[in-house]
């Protein structure tokens, strides 16, 4: 068992990883320079959160980040390697091997190396790399006093559902929050809101949570379903419909969500504070409840995934005995 530390933000570069088949330091670990998600951003990814809650380590909806990554794949005609299970298992595996109470975990998997051609490559093996970062915790001002946010013309391809390692579109919007003193871009496609450089958007009005539905147009987030099924839990409403960019200017609160980041409540957007005068540019009373609930939802799902892995060792165990 690795001890737990909660000091080592900057000792990223001691992850252990596993890259197709090995698990190695990831100063060690290497790929082709022709691997297709180098040269053409040719792969699909994953990041999930885990927290360590009542003592338990455990990745946030881990179920759900597979479906994603399979539909992914689908997406992108990369045959998935790996059953659900195995998925699972190197997860929990690669928390194992890590030390940090808090990680993300990043999943990518890309159409493998080939002679540099744009077509799919025959016969070759997708790469697949497993690896773990310390994340450390959401600074408590940004949970208390929210977050800055811009808006932008969302420039991106038609495929943004798809968790493609192909992010040149998103890096560009993140540096243009940073830019502009801001911690996140909102953008906007045809008059409507789509989702933030790399987080889902939604907006509150009237104790009425309103989130894009999902389309080409942004990635299906685990988290936001996440929370409207939190939502649903405690009789609040979701609405899931299209969201008029003149929304933003009116809305109670706004809050940016993602596995990173979990749930923040957008205090500014364009410079302008968010919500009624009487609150404006605060996290709201919505907020407050939904950050609450969702630390108490992580809590349920971190004990379904122990009573699931310790199912999942016994059978493991037992798999091997008959073998
Ligand atoms: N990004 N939209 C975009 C464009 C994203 O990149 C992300 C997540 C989300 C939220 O998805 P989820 O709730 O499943 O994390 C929405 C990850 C964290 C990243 O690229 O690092």
């Amino acid at each position: 068992m690795v001890e737990l530390r909660n000091d080592l933000a900057s000792d990223w570069q001691q992850a252990t990883c596993y890259l197709n088949g090995e698990w190695t330091a990831l100063a060690d670990a290497k790929v082709s320079v022709l691997d297709r998600g180098f040269i053409f951003g040719d792969g699909v990814y994953e990041v999930i959160a885990v927290d360590t809650v009542d003592s338990i380590r455990a990745p946030f909806r881990a179920h759900a980040h597979f479906a994603r990554l399979q539909r992914s794949l689908d997406a992108v005609r990369i045959d998935n390697p790996l059953v659900v299970e195995q998925w699972l298992d190197l997860t929990a595996e690669v928390i194992e091997r890590n030390p940090w109470p808090r990680q993300l975990v990043y999943v990518q998997i890309t159409r493998g190396a080939a002679k540099r051609d744009h077509p799919f490559p025959a016969g070759v093996a997708p790469t697949v790399f497993v690896s773990t970062t310390p994340w450390p915790s959401i600074p408590s001002e940004q949970i208390e006093q929210g977050v800055a946010a811009v808006t932008h013309a969302d420039e991106r391809w038609l495929h943004c559902d798809i968790k493609s390692t192909s992010l040149l579109g998103n890096v560009l919007m993140k540096q243009y929050a940073v830019d502009n003193g801001a911690s996140e871009t909102v953008m906007l496609r045809d008059g409507f809101l789509t989702e933030g450089s790399s987080t889902n958007v939604s907006v509150i009005k009237n104790g009425v949570i309103s989130t894009p539905p999902k389309s080409v147009q942004l990635l299906p987030g685990i988290t936001v379903d996440g929370i409207a099924h939190i939502a649903q839990q405690h009789g609040v409403n979701v609405d899931v419909r299209p969201v008029a960019a003149s929304e933003l200017k009116t809305a109670d609160e706004i809050w940016l969500c993602s596995s990173g980041r979990e749930l923040l409540a957008i205090a500014s957007l364009d410079g302008t504070a968010v919500g009624p005068e009487a609150i404006a540019g605060k996290p709201g009373p919505m907020y407050r409840k939904m950050h609450q609930w969702f630390q108490q939802a992580k809590r349920e799902d971190a004990r379904d995934w122990v009573s699931q892995r310790g199912a999942r060792s016994i059978e493991t165990r037992a798999s091997k005995r008959v073998a």
